[in-house]
């Protein structure tokens, strides 16, 4: 008895002590690891060198983090001294404002940087280095906290390391977002594009226009697949929804910038633009009764980029009224946000309506405009001239490129990387933000398991992201975005498991050398950061485990499958007899398989190393039939 507890105790402590592989995301520019490691103990000190209230405040986090799960803080000390962690400030220009230099012996460690966002990053970093239980909610005893001897030198490849969240589609509370911004500085990024304005919803109190926050704030709440809910009837509640005071984004920034995040916001316009015409329909050249879309259906795609609205969404470009409207609401948010830029949006802008305005047409003959693109430029340039005055830059989609663009703009290139490219060539400032690479609302695995989306964008894909193409000035391209758009996102459990491990993947394409990429080298990392959102209650998508089904007519003119597993290792089992399937069932060999004449359904399991990952997945044959091009 006494053997096995002794053997028992010392197999325990080995799992509770081993040394966790360094798994910083995104991976640093530089980094030698050394063997040993520093033990942070109740006796270590804390030690901020220099007199900068900022620096003394940025090592305070450290002790923030420790307080939950290691239960203890560490004593302030002013002089470097051994078993300490120290923060200061050196002068390397090299370092930048972000940049760092984090030296962990088996003494002392000491994050060193340029500027006070080097050494928040280097904390960032040496969180990453600690075990993954710092970032439980709960207290953990007789652990040890230790950090592994490495020597890292790291540096942003890019100034602009964005995620766009969508808040109009779905509203998300100050304290949401301000979780939203944490998972963000944890992973290095800089800038919230805050969507703020949409169809179905203003979210942002503007002191002037009243009625966008009293009316354009809310919609009804409806439950199923945004996009196809049935239309609310004329006296359903309008309550669902919310806005932020000029108070709360206040608040926000301040949030933000404690974080090292900027918000850059975004007042859609001519287009995406009901909540406000609910609010003024005086904005729109169609007259009609406007309520603020509730995820019914009001616009047709018919692919390839074509579509038309059935109620007018777009601020007339015709109307001075409009242009006074921009220029109060562009006055209001300019005062409000201290970044640079202003996003105008500029996309997706049916133009139905416009082609039946003679307002326009006298507009068009006065202005000497062509077609319906120089409208939208000319409107375009109105906003850009009223960003200008307000002491801002302006950004947008990259549909403002369309009939010519002033070349102050700067352009966020969304369909694709060409809008970018094309940009560049004409000397804007470009954000690339490829729908193909970096568009998080996309379903990430098999459309089976997956919540509906249009359209798929697997991790793997993610992580291939490459902010500059061939042939362009690449320092014209500022950096990137995750772009969260949410009209199938309907709360911040799903949010996150939308946003990560993709947002993992582009955090790495937007800090790191281009050379780090490492596929093989990320999965794992990826799963130890899946540790860290597992003892900290936030949810993530297993999908990267879970392959997709392709299927194809056999030879023999029966259906055939093949499965396509991203992530190395994973073995996966299926079964047609309706049994649920283990890792003793059938596995995928790389080799097609038949689908036998009189199955009825599939289900398909993966598993790593013996252990079951992601979910089970069941599909109907006759649905996989219809995969069949
Ligand atoms: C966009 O996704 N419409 C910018």
């Amino acid at each position: 008895m006494k053997i096995i507890t002794i053997i028992l105790s010392v197999f325990l402590s080995g799992v509770a002590f081993a040394q966790q592989p360094i798994s910083i995301i995104p991976r640093p520019a530089e980094m030698r690891v050394g063997t040993g490691k520093f033990i942070v103990s109740p006796n270590t000190a804390l030690v901020p060198l220099g007199n900068d209230p900022e620096v003394r405040r940025i090592a305070g986090l450290l002790n923030e983090k420790l307080k939950i799960a290691a239960g203890f803080t560490l004593k302030t000390e002013q002089t470097q001294r051994k078993d300490a962690i120290h923060f200061k400030l050196i002068n390397e220009p090299a370092l930048g404002n972000e940049g760092y230099r984090l030296h962990v012996t088996g003494e002392d460690v000491t994050i060193a940087a340029n500027k006070s966002g080097g050494l928040f990053y280097g904390l960032q970093s040496l969180f990453q280095l600690l075990p993954y239980q710092i970032e439980g909610k709960s207290l953990i005893t007789n652990f040890q906290w230790s950090i592994p001897v490495v020597e890292i030198r790291d540096v942003p490849r890019f100034g602009w390391r964005g995620q766009m969240l969508d808040v109009s589609r779905h509203f998300f509370t100050k304290d949401e977002v301000k979780s939203f911004i944490d998972d963000m500085a944890q992973y290095k990024y800089n800038l919230l594009h805050f969507h703020l304005t949409d169809d179905q919803g203003w979210r942002i109190e503007i002191k002037q226009y009243p009625k966008l926050t009293s009316v354009g704030a809310w919609n009804v709440k409806k439950e199923g697949r945004f996009g196809a809910f049935s239309p609310p009837a004329v006296n359903e509640p309008r309550d669902y929804g919310g806005f932020y005071t000029q108070d709360d984004i206040r608040e926000l920034i301040r949030y933000a910038k404690d974080r090292y995040v900027e918000i850059l916001p975004e007042i859609e316009s001519p287009g995406h633009s009901l909540a406000a015409i609910a609010s003024y329909p005086e904005l729109s050249y169609t007259p009609g009764t406007y309520v603020v879309n509730s995820g019914e259906t009001f616009m047709d795609w018919f692919g390839g980029g074509k579509f038309a609205a059935r109620v007018d969404n777009t601020l007339c470009p015709a109307n001075d009224k409009v242009y006074e409207f921009l220029d109060k609401v562009l006055g209001e948010v300019a005062q409000l946000f201290p970044f640079p830029y202003i996003h105008m949006g500029g996309d997706e802008c049916a133009k139905n309506f416009w082609e039946k305005n003679p307002q326009i047409k006298s507009l068009m003959a006065r202005e000497k405009l062509g077609d319906m693109d120089a409208v939208q430029s000319y409107f375009v340039g109105r906003v850009s001239s009223i960003i200008t005055s307000k002491g801002k830059k302006m950004i947008g989609w990259d549909e403002i490129l369309e009939g010519g663009l002033v070349k102050s703009a700067a352009v966020m290139s969304w369909r694709g990387m060409k809008g970018g490219i094309e940009a560049a060539k004409k000397g804007h400032e470009v954000v690339m933000t490829p729908s193909d690479f970096v568009y998080v609302d996309y379903m990430q695995g098999d459309a089976a398991l997956e919540p509906p989306v249009y359209a798929t964008l697997r991790l793997k894909k993610t992580y291939q992201f490459e902010p500059v193409p061939e042939g362009v000035n690449a320092n014209l391209i500022k950096g990137g975005q995750a772009n969260l758009w949410t009209e199938q996102i309907y709360n911040m459990r799903h949010l996150r498991y939308m946003l990560w491990p993709r947002g993992f993947a582009i955090a790495e394409a937007l800090w790191s050398p281009k050379s780090a990429r490492d596929w093989k080298g990320f999965v794992p990392r990826v799963e130890e950061h899946f540790k860290r959102f597992e003892v900290s209650d936030r949810k993530y998508a297993p999908s990267m485990y879970e392959p997709v089904v392709n299927v194809k007519r056999s030879a023999t003119g029966g259906f055939a499958l093949d499965f396509d597993v991203e992530v190395p290792g994973v073995t996966v089992h299926y079964s047609f007899d309706h049994s649920f399937p283990d890792n003793f069932y059938p596995a995928y060999s790389g080799k097609s398989i038949v689908v036998p004449v009189d199955a009825t359904v599939l289900r398909v399991v993966s598993y790593t190393s013996g252990r079951l990952v992601g979910r089970t997945m069941t599909i109907s044959i006759a649905d996989l039939k219809k995969r069949v091009k």
